[in-house]
Formats: C-alpha cells, sequence, structure tokens
C-alpha cells in the first residue's frame, strides 16, 4: 500500500470505527421502554341494556404495550383480557361471553366480583352482636357468592380513571341495607386498573353503616392457552400455602386448618394442575392458608401455560386464595366465538377470607364495622416465561 493509500484508508477507517462508536453510545445511553410512544386509552362502548332496562357499557383499558381488559359495569365484569404469548401471539386468557344476554342468563360467575361475602355462609345464617341474620340460600342449603342477585348480577356506576402508569374504571355500588339478608348499608368501591407492566390490578373498598360481613373476590377463570383452548390441567401452579381450611362435601370448613403436605393439595413448588386431580373428588375447590396474614400485599399464586409460556402471578392482601378448577363446567356454557366450556377448561384464583368465616370464630374476622374501611388489593400480573 503506498503512503497516500494508507492515508486514506486510515482516514476512512478512524472516521467509521467514530461513527459507529458514537452509534453505539447514544443508543446504549437510551433505555428501552416497551412501547414507548404509544398511549393508554380507555374507550366506553354501548353494551345495551338488562332485561330491567338498565344501560350498561363496556369500556376497553389500553396500556403503553398494547395490553387490553375489557370490563363491563354489569357484574363489574372482565369480558376479555387478550394476552401476549410466544412471538407476540395474543390469547384472550378469560373465560366468558359475547353479549350481556349471555352474562344475564345464569352462568358460574364468569369474570365477576362476587359479594357481599364471597364463598359459603353456611345454611345461609350467622349471628352477630347477638342478632341471628338469614340469608338468601342459592347453593342447596347454604349461601354463596352474596346470594340469589349478588354483586355480579347488579349495574354499577362507573367513572374513568387515568393516572400517569395505568388506566381504570371505578366501578361503584351502593348495597341496601337488608339486601340478600345482610344487615347495613353498604358502599363499595371496586377500582381496575391496567398498568403498564401488564398488571390488572383491583383495588376493593367498603364502607358501611351497621356491622356487617364483607369478602369481595374476583371470579375470572382464567385459561392461558386462551379460553375454550382445551383444559388447564397442564399449567404449572404455584401457591405458598403450607395449609388449607379443611371442608365437607358440601364445602363448608370445619374449622380446622390442615397441612398440605404429603396431599394433592401441595402446590408450593410448581405442579401441574392435572397431576394429582383424579385424588381430589371432583377437582379443586379449596381455599388455601397464605402464609401472610399481615394484610400486606404478598405473593399468593404463579401460573406458567407450558404451550405459549404465558405466566400469570398473583399478588393480594387478603390472607386466603380459593383454587377452583372449573369443576362443574359441562360444555352447557358456550363462550365468546361459539367456544364451549368444558369441565376445568378454566381455573380460578380468588382472593378472599376462609368460607364461612362468620361462623368460625377461629378464622381471621370479616365483620365490618361503621367507622371501618374494608380495603383489599389484589394484582394479577402477565409476563412470558423467561428461558
Ligand atoms: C366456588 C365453587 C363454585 C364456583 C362457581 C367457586 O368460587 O368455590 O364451589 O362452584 O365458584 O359458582
Amino acid at each position: 500500500m503506498s503512503l497516500k493509500n494508507r492515508e486514506y484508508f486510515f482516514k476512512h477507517v478512524l472516521v467509521l470505527l467514530l461513527c459507529g462508536v458514537l452509534a453505539v453510545a447514544c443508543t446504549s445511553g437510551k433505555e428501552e421502554i416497551p412501547g414507548e410512544g404509544k398511549s393508554m386509552s380507555i374507550k366506553k362502548e354501548d353494551f345495551g341494556k338488562t332485561g330491567a332496562g338498565e344501560k350498561v357499557d363496556l369500556y376497553t383499558l389500553t396500556n403503553r404495550n398494547n395490553m387490553v381488559v375489557k370490563i363491563t359495569n354489569y357484574g363489574a365484569i372482565v369480558t376479555s383480557l387478550p394476552v401476549p404469548g410466544k412471538e407476540g401471539k395474543l390469547a384472550d386468557v378469560v373465560l366468558g361471553f359475547d353479549t350481556l344476554k349471555e352474562y344475564e342468563a345464569p352462568h358460574p360467575y364468569f369474570g365477576a366480583i362476587v359479594g357481599r361475602v364471597g364463598n359459603r355462609i353456611a345454611k345461609g345464617k350467622f349471628t352477630l352482636d347477638g342478632v341471628t341474620y338469614t340469608l338468601a340460600l342459592n347453593n342447596g342449603n347454604h349461601h354463596l357468592h352474596g346470594g340469589i342477585k349478588g354483586f355480579d348480577k347488579v349495574v354499577w356506576k362507573a367513572e374513568e380513571i387515568k393516572k400517569e402508569n395505568e388506566v381504570g374504571i371505578k366501578l361503584s355500588y351502593l348495597s341496601k341495607d337488608g339486601e340478600e339478608g345482610y344487615p347495613g348499608n353498604l358502599a363499595v368501591t371496586i377500582v381496575y386498573s391496567l398498568t403498564n407492566d401488564n398488571e390488572l390490578k383491583i383495588n376493593y373498598l367498603a364502607t358501611t353503616d351497621k356491622p356487617t360481613p364483607v369478602n369481595l373476590t374476583h371470579h375470572s377463570y382464567f385459561n392461558l392457552e386462551g379460553a375454550g383452548e382445551g383444559d388447564v390441567l397442564e399449567h404449572l401452579l404455584t401457591i405458598p400455602a403450607d395449609t388449607f381450611a379443611q371442608a365437607d362435601e358440601e364445602l363448608i370448613p370445619s374449622g380446622e386448618l390442615l397441612p398440605v403436605e404429603n396431599t394433592p393439595l401441595d402446590f408450593r413448588r410448581p405442579a401441574g394442575i392435572g397431576n394429582r386431580i383424579k385424588e381430589v373428588p371432583g377437582g379443586y375447590d379449596h381455599n388455601y392458608v397464605l402464609n401472610n396474614t399481615g394484610g400486606s400485599l404478598c405473593f399468593a399464586a404463579r401460573v406458567e401455560a407450558p404451550r405459549s409460556g404465558r405466566v400469570m402471578e398473583v399478588f393480594t392482601t387478603e390472607p386466603g386464595i380459593q383454587l377452583y378448577t372449573g369443576n362443574f363446567l359441562d360444555g352447557s356454557n358456550k363462550g365468546k366465538g361459539g367456544k364451549v366450556y368444558h369441565k376445568h377448561y378454566g381455573f380460578c384464583l380468588e382472593t378472599q377470607h376462609y368460607p364461612d368465616s362468620p361462623n368460625q370464630p377461629g378464622f381471621p374476622s370479616i365483620i365490618l364495622r361503621p367507622g371501618q374501611e374494608y380495603r383489599h388489593l389484589t394484582i394479577y400480573k402477565f409476563s412470558l416465561k423467561k428461558n
């Protein structure tokens, strides 16, 4: 190489090298924010009128990653939750229907908020401050999920909420003194938010003017491979609970908390939901005692879908979680897009207090008194399995 050529070569290589270094420096200094630039949004659509003529809406919350959740103010129901899987493939991970009419017809609480007291109250009776109350019976001899017309079947008042890192709707409902047999006017607020960390956050708040039991929860049936896409038996489940509330065949607790050790209920290490389900008559429908009783936000469950790699983690301030594996789904519910939901096609992870608490002096109390606030936070966080 001549001197001139060498000079030319070095000049150009040097310039190129410098550009490269500058480019790397520029890009590495800038953190990649997923979906940056895209904006969060809330869309409100007409979802029709109830049989009683009440107007109902459907809200679509979208976060910066383009994750979406649809919620109606009828029953505070999550109707749709498309979550990305491998290669960004979206699948709606909650069971439900396309129309309000179908949500008004009998169904097993798909996506709803249940209350005033979720889960069972034995014989629909409890005594509080010396007075015995009789509740509506809607589950054989027992009261379940708030009664005949629980919070899943009422129209909630809705208000849109936009914050820096989340979009949401605030749903309010006044449950009147005597409703379904419960004492006291109970003012309930549920805030559903979708955060930019792909979390569905549920903030519950309630106040009362007379002492009353309160145990609110969310009743989505999840299938992380997609609603209607087979059963959930191969999903890997973790629940960090050492004990569960022992219950009889009608699912009424004895009051004893038994260890999960050496039983098919032990999910302290990840295990397939179906691995030992045959040893559990009917399937899982159990209330786990979480290892947190202090009311702080704690890890409560993790589920991983084997094929799509979708992961859902649950965090809650509640002391218990009901695992229900869709044991009573029998194909009679035709869901969204005509998909049929058979036995074990979904699982529920309902964060709550233990069943029949008003009749179990050994369980943490669910009695709310005037001047107190019922507060409960649960987060369902979605992500992809890391390889
Ligand atoms: C209960 C089940 C019940 C289901 C639907 C669950 O929360 O634990 O026993 O069948 O809800 O009603």
